[in-house]
């Protein structure tokens, strides 16, 4: 589909230049709710999901722990909407008495405006900047960040490619890219389940809540259109980062990624 001026959003076909705006749309829908709306459609699970993928920062210079050592760690959580991955990464270098800048870069201005009021009002840490730009045109130099982070975002992207190499040029050499993404789970009955959940139950819950059915019809379909783990851990490859492996969680329904420049 990469070579024609279509692409996929959700089970349709779009023009890649309509995609980026019609995602744009659907998250400008769910921006107030869109924290609500994850504790209730996982069950809080996302919450786990998110704390081991922070676990995966390590906080190393050059394999060195970087405790006591006088170094500014540069992270960036793409497509970080409201500030989950932030927050948490944030914490983590608190408790290990690391000093940190976390950029929390996304498309859309009210996701970001949602995660600066949580910042505000409960986490007040005055390393986290919330910025706009589209990840597949980063603003930021070459060899810039130390971690690159991304939770649920890469399968919203028009170009995952061009996204990805966005990813390696702005890291650092050495720079560690991770990445939480649904995947596909790797047991029939357990998939037939979720695939009852998510068509079913998903939407429904979205129009309870939100009176917007669509956006998680898109939501659950962007999530059957994403590639499995192999064919993702490819991808990565492809684009150069080094050392490319996955974790599968919960039986392969969100799998983290993780690669090296
Ligand atoms: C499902 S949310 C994930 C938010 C957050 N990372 C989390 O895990 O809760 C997907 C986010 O990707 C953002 N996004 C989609 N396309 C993007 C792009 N091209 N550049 C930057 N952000 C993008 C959306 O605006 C949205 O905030």
């Amino acid at each position: 589909m990469d070579k024609t001026n279509k692409t996929h959003f959700g089970f349709k076909n779009v023009d890649k230049d309509q995609k980026t705006r019609l995602v744009k749309n659907i998250f400008s829908n769910v921006a107030t709710k869109y924290d609500l709306m994850n504790d209730l459609m996982s069950a809080s699970v996302h919450r786990i999901w998110k704390n081991e993928m922070v676990k995966h920062i390590d906080f190393c210079v050059q394999g060195k722990k970087a405790k006591n050592l006088s170094y500014d760690f540069n992270i960036i959580d793409l497509a970080g909407g409201t500030g989950d991955i932030a927050f948490r990464i944030a914490k983590k270098a608190q408790l290990e008495n690391i000093s940190s800048t976390i950029n929390v870069v996304d498309i859309n201005q009210e996701m970001l405006e949602v995660g600066k009021e949580r910042n505000l009002n409960c986490k007040n840490y005055s390393n986290i900047k919330f910025i706009c730009q589209d990840g597949e045109n980063l603003k930021f130099e070459d060899n810039y960040f130390d971690y690159f982070t991304i939770a649920f975002g890469i399968r919203n992207f028009t170009n995952i490619d061009k996204a990805l190499s966005e990813a390696k040029r702005v890291l650092k050499p050495g720079g560690k890219f991770i990445c939480l993404e649904f995947s596909k789970i790797n047991d029939y009955f357990l998939q037939k389940i979720y695939n009852f959940y998510s068509f079913k139950i998903i939407p429904k819950i979205g129009e309870i809540v939100l009176n917007d059915r669509d956006s998680y019809q898109y939501l659950v379909e962007s999530i059957r259109k994403f590639p499995d783990q192999e064919t993702f851990a490819q991808m990565i490859t492809d684009c150069g980062f080094k050392g490319v492996s996955f974790k599968n969680l919960t039986f392969g329904t969100v799998a983290i990624h993780i690669g090296e420049k």
